[in-house]
């Protein structure tokens, strides 16, 4: 274990670093007054009347994180309709301002906050995003790559995921102009605790301590994946807001028996459960090949639209008397959260800033991954917090419908630390937590120390089952490879795919923001080259 030799030293490198991040460009440029955020000269609206009955070349269900990207791609060419639950984030300081970061979490309702929480069977409360803009709205906004393992892996085409990524960070990914105060220490603890070397900025997934890239501009705005529709073609593209999406449309041919999605049921978020509208998939006059319906409504969403479209493992169809239109044992399955291990390291709330993460130190040879935040806990009162993550758990869990209100959530399970390699992860993981925590550039800015006692692996173990949460990077549920294919199709069904978070059958190891907002467009691109080829 490699310790730096004093914190005065480390201070003094510190303030190089934070000197350099001042005045280097770090090949992005920065706009001296603030962007706006979302010229929105795209069509947006929350009157389900006026799209009723409509044909659009693409339905994308969930105005997310790959949502956006994906559609706003897809209008280049084709006639769009994004549907969202949730409202607008334009104009909501709690989702835009980075001095609200947190609030949203702490801020919810049932039916119309712009967090929704649910708390998984694991007893873990957990949350999604409800608004445009998706997760991206109310999450910590640091932006880093996957691997390139990762992206091999995938079957991806590297040369258009670097494309793809390009494009998401030329519109909405920054980096730091300064670090703050908490982030330079905390950056500083990570350092002490052995997770070397220390890579300054840099938005890929490397080994050591880094200063990530961040959704958060320089004047402290946050940039959503709404932001994304910007780049959209404004006139082939509508977004409905406040409609929740309750089923896919079906049309069945016998003769060929196949079943293809035509459509797509909607309600008003806030209106009765037995007043639907529909909208469908136009049908070209001159080619035969036609639009999807794309799911990208999150790791809940997906799963819970096919089960209640009929698309699932039929016992449990018929359970809820879902007629079945096809017997996919794997939707709801493979459900995963990285296991997490958060402390609060002050000894009682303050009134600090709330401050997202932008430091990551990426330990164990890529098995853990560690973050820090200012953290609200309630409006005039925050904690600083440390947060690790098993980068990549093999427990896996399952997803089933609690009942048919598409506005419910739906019962989850993720099963964490069930297996043996999650567990002994989770106690390096507190282990190294534990070092950080002791840190001399910790008790320097928190003027405190921290006194921990020796835990042997035993009470480790039930450390962590007693205190594992989640770090929100849950996925899985309409895996690749089981429910969808390579190309995001959905497995025994025609014209219908999922594109989000629910089709990783595996965490990427690092945070998963940047790779989801990639994949939709990397998916829009790939759709719109594939249709060139056959006119
Ligand atoms: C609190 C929090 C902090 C996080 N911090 C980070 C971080 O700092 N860095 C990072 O990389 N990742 C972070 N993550 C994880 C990351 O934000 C998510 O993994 C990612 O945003 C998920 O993208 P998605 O497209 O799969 O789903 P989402 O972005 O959640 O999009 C799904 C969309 O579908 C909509 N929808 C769902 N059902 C329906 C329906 N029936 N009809 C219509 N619309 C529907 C939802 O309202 C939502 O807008 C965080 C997540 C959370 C929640
Ligand atoms: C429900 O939402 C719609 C638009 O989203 C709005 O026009 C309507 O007034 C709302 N109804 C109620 C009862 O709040
Ligand atoms: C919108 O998309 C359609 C395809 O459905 C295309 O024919 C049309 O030219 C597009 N309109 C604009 C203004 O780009
Ligand atoms: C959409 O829903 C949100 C949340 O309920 C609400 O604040 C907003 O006013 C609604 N928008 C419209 C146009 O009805
Ligand atoms: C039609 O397809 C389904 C699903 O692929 C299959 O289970 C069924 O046996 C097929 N029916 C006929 C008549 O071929
Ligand atoms: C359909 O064919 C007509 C006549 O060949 C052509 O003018 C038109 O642009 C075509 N439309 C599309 C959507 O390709
Ligand atoms: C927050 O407000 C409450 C009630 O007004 C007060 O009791 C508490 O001390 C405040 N907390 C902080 C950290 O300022």
């Amino acid at each position: 274990m490699h310790y730096y030799p004093s914190a005065i030293a480390l201070l003094d490198m510190e303030l190089l670093t934070v000197f350099l991040f001042m005045f280097a460009n770090l090949g992005f440029s920065f706009p001296t007054e603030p962007q706006p955020q979302g010229n929105r000269e795209w069509h947006m609206t929350s009157d389900v009347t006026e799209i009723a009955g409509k044909s659009y070349d693409y339905i994308v269900v969930g105005g997310g994180t790959s949502g956006c990207p994906l559609a706003a791609t897809l209008s280049e060419k084709f006639s769009v309709l994004l549907v969202e639950r949730g409202g607008s984030p334009y104009g909501n300081p709690s989702v835009t301002d980075k001095r609200y970061y947190g609030f949203p979490l702490i801020q919810t309702d049932k039916y119309t906050s712009v967090a929704q929480t649910f708390v998984s069977e694991d007893g873990v409360s957990n949350v999604r995003g409800r608004v445009l803009g998706g997760s991206t709205a109310i999450n910590g906004g640091l932006y880093s790559r996957a691997s390139e393992e990762f992206i091999s892996e995938a079957g991806w085409d590297k040369e258009l995921v670097k494309e793809a990524y390009e494009w998401v960070e030329s519109k909405v990914v920054f980096p730091p102009v300064f670090l703050s105060p908490w982030q330079s220490v905390a950056e500083f603890s990570l350092l002490e605790a052995g997770i070397l070397p220390y890579n300054g900025f840099s938005l890929e997934h490397i080994k050591g301590t880094k200063v990530s890239g961040s959704i958060y501009d320089g004047f402290g705005r946050r940039h959503t994946s709404a932001d994304l529709l910007d780049a959209a073609n404004p006139k082939n593209l509508t977004v409905l807001l406040n409609a929740t999406v309750k089923s896919i449309i079906f049309h069945h041919k016998a003769i060929r028996n196949k079943t293809r999605a035509h459509g797509i049921r909607f309600m008003q978020s806030n209106g009765s459960l037995d007043e639907t509208y529909e909208a469908y998939i136009r049908k070209p006059k001159n080619s035969t090949s036609r639009g999807n319906v794309i799911l990208s409504a999150g790791a809940l969403g997906s799963p819970q639209i096919l089960l209640l479209s009929g698309i699932g493992p039929k016992e449990h169809l018929r359970k809820l008397n879902i007629p079945v239109v096809l017997d996919l044992k794997e939707v709801g399955q493979g459900m995963q959260d990285n296991p997490c291990i958060a402390i609060f390291l002050d000894t009682m709330p303050q009134n600090r800033l709330p401050d997202p993460p932008q430091v990551a130190g990426i330990a164990d040879d890529f098995k853990i991954v560690v973050e820090a935040a200012i953290i609200p806990i309630s409006t005039n009162a925050t904690r600083v917090n440390i947060a690790a993550k098993v980068a990549f758990p093999s427990s896996k869990g399952t997803l089933e419908l609690s009942n048919t209100d598409p506005r419910v959530n739906p019962i989850v399970k993720f099963n964490y630390l069930a297996s043996e390699s999650d567990m002994e992860e989770c106690i390096k993981m507190s282990q190294l937590l534990s070092r950080i925590a002791k840190s001399k550039s910790i008790a320097f800015f928190l003027g405190t120390s921290r006194q921990s006692k020796l835990m042997s692996t035993q009470d480790l173990k039930q450390f962590c089952r007693e205190n594992v949460r989640t770090i929100y990077h849950y996925h899985g549920g309409c895996s690749v490879g089981s429910v969808v294919n390579r190309q995001y199709h959905v497995q025994g069904i025609k014209g219908l795919r999922v594109v989000d978070g629910s089709t990783f059958s595996k965490s990427p190891g690092t945070n998963p923001m940047a790779t989801l907002l990639m994949l939709g467009r990397y998916e829009g691109i790939k759709i719109l080259r594939e249709r060139e080829a056959k006119p």
